[in-house]
This record gives C-alpha cells, structure tokens and sequence, in this order.
C-alpha cells in the first residue's frame, strides 16, 4: 500500500509545528529550499564514496548529479552524504581493516539523518559491502549503483586487465624478458578511464552479485564507468528509489536464504573473486541469515563457469558488457536460480530477465561450451584449517591442484619481502611457499598477499606458479595456485603457526582437503611452546577492531553480544 507524507520518516524533523522541526525547515531555506521541496516527499540521501584519492570512483561526484535529477524528476528531495571512501590502491595496511568503518559510516548517517531511502554510490572492492552492510543493518528502502568497471587498457594494441596483466608483466620483467620502457608503457596505458578495475576481481564480482541479489537496478553492474548509459542509469536509481520509499519496499523485503543462494551461483558462474565469500556472508548477517563456507562448496560443484573474463579466463569486463552483461549471464542460468526473488524494482529477478541474451558466446559461454564445468572455488578443510581455507581453482594451475611437498615458511610479510629472492632460500618448484600472521588480526585486515611472488631464482628458470598456502586474501585479479583465508589465522595460535621448513604439506582440492603431515602429538609440542603476540592497538578504531572483528569463515564482521538486536529510532529532540 503507498505510503502518506505523514508516513515518511523525514516528516518528524520536518512536518510538526513545533520549536524543533522550525530548526529543521529554516537551516533547508538557508541552503535556498522552498518548503515544498522537501516537506512531504521522500528524502533520499545519495551515499557518495567519491573522493580525490579514489580514482575508481572518480567519476562518482559528478554521477550524484544525474541521481539527483531523477530524484528530483520523482518527486523525491535529494542530499549528497560523503561516506569513507575507501579505495583499494592506496589504504595500507589493508583497505578490509576499514569495511566495516565504512558500513558503521553508512548505518549511523543514515540513521540519524532525516532520510527515508538511500542510493549507495560505491564500487571499489569493500565499499560495495561496506555500504550494504551498513543499509541492511539500517533497512531504509535502498538502492546500489556500481561505479562501473574502466575501459580495457591498452598496450600496443593489445588489452591490458587490471591487475591481472600486472603480476603477469611483472613476472616477466623479473625474469628479464620485458625492459624497463615495456613496463613504463604498461603502466601508462593500464587504467585510461574512471571505473573500477576491469578485470573479474572483486569489485566486478561484489557488483554482480549486488545485482544478483535484487539490490540494483537489473543491468547495472556490467556498464562501465565512462558509458553514457551509465548517466541514464544514475538517473534511473534517482527515480527508482522515490517510488521504494512510497511502496516501503526495504533491504529485509528483498534478501532472502534463496537471493543470497543466487548471489553464490552468481559469483561461481562468474568465476568471482575469493573475497567474495567472506563478504557474502558477512553482508547476510547484517540480515540476520547464515551463510557457511560448505554452502559455497556444494554450489560451486554444481555451477558452470561460463564468464570467459580474466584473471580465469580471456576477455574484460567491457567486453562481457558489450556480449549482454550479467542479465545474459543469469539467463544462461536461469534454471539454477531462484527466479521469483523479490529486487529493488518491485520484479522478480526472472522478470527481469526477460529479453537478454548474449551477444557473444566467446565471453558470455553457453551451457554447452562451459569455460569450467563445475568449481570457480573450492572449499578445504584440514589439520591445517579446522575452520575452512579456500582456493579459487578456476584461476589455479590444475596440475598443482593435487600437490605435496615441503613448507618454505614466512614468519610475515616482512620475512618474505626479505628473503623471497635470495639465492640461498632453500626452495624448489615443488616446495610449498607459507605466509603467515597475515589474517584479520595478524595483517591486520587480511592484506591481500596471498599471491605470493614466485623465488626470483625459480622465475628465471621458467616457474610460473607452486602452491602457496596463508591466512592473507588475494586480489581477485590475481591467480595462481594459492590457498587462501586459512582458518583460525596464526596470529590467534592457528595450526599455520605451527608449520615450519621442510614440514610436507598436502593440498587435494578435488578432495577438499589441506594437511599439514606432522603427528599431532609434534603439533601439540609446538602449541605447547607457541607464545601469543602482544596487542599492537591501545586506542581508537583499531581498537575496536583488533577487540571484535572475528575470523574469515565468520565473514571478518564486528561480533556484538547484541547483534540480532534493532538499534531504536532517534528521539527527535
Ligand atoms: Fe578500485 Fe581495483 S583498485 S577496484
């Protein structure tokens, strides 16, 4: 049933004649409101992630400015809200430190604020669920506009992904077979246009599924950042949200056990990013639903990977826009969804689906011709990661997906940065490379260093990939035969912190299974002698972090005694 004025939030700042809402009206008319612009209609906050250090997002100040005008269009009454803008390229140690900072941001802006829906404006990996986080927890009507990955690169001609082509050249320029103005042009010609990076990794994976789950406007996620169709987009969420407000259409209408099994199909059919995993099931917790890492599993078994992007396989995110984007994705595996799944424009997704196809079977694969048959990731588990580690096998070398041999471990990140290519490491290409103290507390924020550089002395004699094992994360442009996000993470006293050179280890990804070949009464021994670190944080929010963030299988979520428990309207006093 459409909501009155009365009805709308905003009406208990604005609409009571009294000494407070006088307050609230007069400071709109300084800005130069009249009161019928914002009395009575919905306020929408436009959530921003823009700023001048986020070139993914580059583009984002100007874009409010096309959600405003369909705001306006509607009837609706728009503000632009900054939120933290985290951006992947330059936050250290770990811009995942800062999801959660940034879906707290979201939840407290909009709930102390007179606003009745929201569009979140984000992309760069964890803003896309830090602000769905914080949305959910708050449950205003809202909608997700992605970024939009950047235009291919481009290298003589040739296109460059991001990330992807990095580790590639940079592995050939180690090995001396590029020159330092090969690597120079590369550099210039790999991020040309605004957008996220255009490559599967994790923010055109965490898009995807956004609009998987019914939270974007169908089509939204695959158009890139410079597209014209972009701005009409924009325009469209403007609108879109005005009409969420009036029906009280909200984040807990639409996500559900079965959208966010249609996120995880979605996110293996893409051949998604491991990161994935741990914010998928943080993003259903803010809904109060659990999602388990078996859960991941048994769908990965069953799901095709069909897009043909890199790191997994050829193509850029501006191709599969240009072969049908994700809506033909979904339609080639419609069978495997759940189609009456509620979205943000009152549809079903089956419904949204009617009418797409895919222009180009070498991107967008059929059933018949699969890139993978079944498996974007895999799920282990083991005496070396009781609670789960994940490898995504579609970006793995397969012969190595079955592999023993002996630990060459790294106390941290410093370690290995030091000793990685000295000529005295005792490594071959069968040695089992080890990262730890690199998970949510050891990092902190579990840096995505899992992709451990090949031994320098290992590259030039041709090696391009061994198996690596850490509690860290990985890019999701990144590839290689890496075992990631080990569970619990050695910083807490986690089986990886008993692992030492030479120790065989054992990966059997069709068997599901990581083991450390020592007895367990040697692991006891070692537990025995294993001294916890000491805390690094005394104050702030690294604090509040390093005290409540819990361990990836958990989805690195704050854990609040509390946290099944609504947070009360303000008073507006
Ligand atoms: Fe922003 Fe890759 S750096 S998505």
């Amino acid at each position: 049933m459409k909501r009155k004025p009365q009805d709308l939030r905003s009406w208990r700042w604005f609409g009571p004649d009294n000494l407070r809402a006088f307050g609230h009206r007069s400071r709109l008319k300084q800005l130069g409101y009249r009161q019928e612009d914002f009395t009575g209609r919905p306020v929408i906050a436009i959530v921003n992630t823009w700023s001048e250090i986020n070139p993914c997002h580059l583009h984002l100040r100007e874009r409010a400015e096309s959600v405003k005008r369909g705001v306006w269009q509607a009837g609706g009454f728009p503000v632009e809200i900054p939120a933290f803008s985290i951006t992947e390229m330059y936050m250290k140690p770990s811009p995942m430190l800062y999801r959660n900072l940034l879906a707290m941001d979201t939840e407290e802006s909009l709930r102390s604020l007179p606003i009745d829906g929201a569009v979140l404006m984000g992309g760069c990996d964890k803003t896309t669920p830090g602000l769905l986080m914080g949305a959910i927890s708050m449950n205003l009507p809202a909608i997700y506009l992605p970024a939009g990955p950047m235009l291919r690169g481009n290298w003589n001609g040739k296109p460059l992904g991001s990330g992807t082509d990095t580790w590639k050249f940079w592995a050939e320029r180690c090995a001396g077979n590029i020159t330092a103005e090969d690597w120079n042009d590369i550099e210039n010609g790999i991020a040309r246009s605004p957008g996220f990076c255009m490559t599967m990794g994790t923010a055109s994976t965490m898009t995807a599924i956004v609009e998987a789950l019914g939270m974007t406007l169908p089509g939204a996620s695959s158009i890139p950042a410079a597209d014209s169709n972009h701005v009409r987009m924009a325009m469209n969420c403007g609108e879109q949200i005005v009409e969420m407000v009036w029906s009280g259409r909200k984040p807990s209408d639409i996500l559900s056990l079965e959208s966010f099994r249609n996120a995880i199909t979605v996110d293996m059919a893409i051949g998604g990013s491991t990161n994935a995993m741990i914010h998928l099931i943080a993003i259903a917790g803010r809904r109060g639903l659990k999602i388990e890492l078996p859960a991941f599993d048994e769908i990965s078994r069953h799901v095709p990977v069909l897009a043909d992007i890199r790191p997994s396989g050829r193509f850029l995110m501006e191709d599969f826009y240009y072969a049908g984007g994700l809506r033909a994705l979904m339609k080639e595996i419609r069978d495997l969804l759940h189609l009456d799944c509620l979205t943000v424009n009152g549809k079903t997704l089956g419904e949204n689906l009617a009418g797409a196809r895919s222009n180009n079977p070498e991107v967008i694969r059929q059933r018949s011709n699969p890139l993978f048959a079944s498996g974007g990731t895999t799920v282990l588990y083991g005496n070396l990661a009781p609670d789960g580690a994940v490898i995504k096998t579609s970006a793995a070398s397969p012969k190595l997906l079955k592999h023993t041999g002996p630990a060459v471990v790294f106390q941290d990140y410093n370690d290995m940065d030091a000793r990685i290519d000295r000529d005295d490491l005792q490594v071959t290409p069968d040695s089992v490379l080890v990262l730890r103290n690199a998970g949510p507390l050891g990092g902190p924020g579990m840096p995505e260093w899992g992709m451990l550089p090949i031994p320098k002395k290992l590259l030039t004699a041709g090696v391009r990939d061994m198996v690596r094992v850490s509690d860290a994360r990985m890019s999701g442009t990144a590839y290689g035969t890496c075992v990631l996000h080990v569970s619990p993470e050695s910083w807490i006293g986690g089986p990886l912190a008993l692992a030492r050179d030479g120790d065989p280890i054992s990966l059997d990804a069709e068997n599901r299974k990581l083991e450390l070949l020592v007895s367990d009464d040697e692991l006891d021994r070692r537990r025995a002698k294993w001294v916890k670190p000491a805390a690094r944080y005394g104050r702030g929010y690294m604090a509040l972090y390093a005290d409540r963030v819990t361990q990836a299988h958990l989805g690195c979520d704050f854990e609040f005694p509390d946290q099944g428990i609504a947070i009360p309207e303000p008073e507006i006093h």
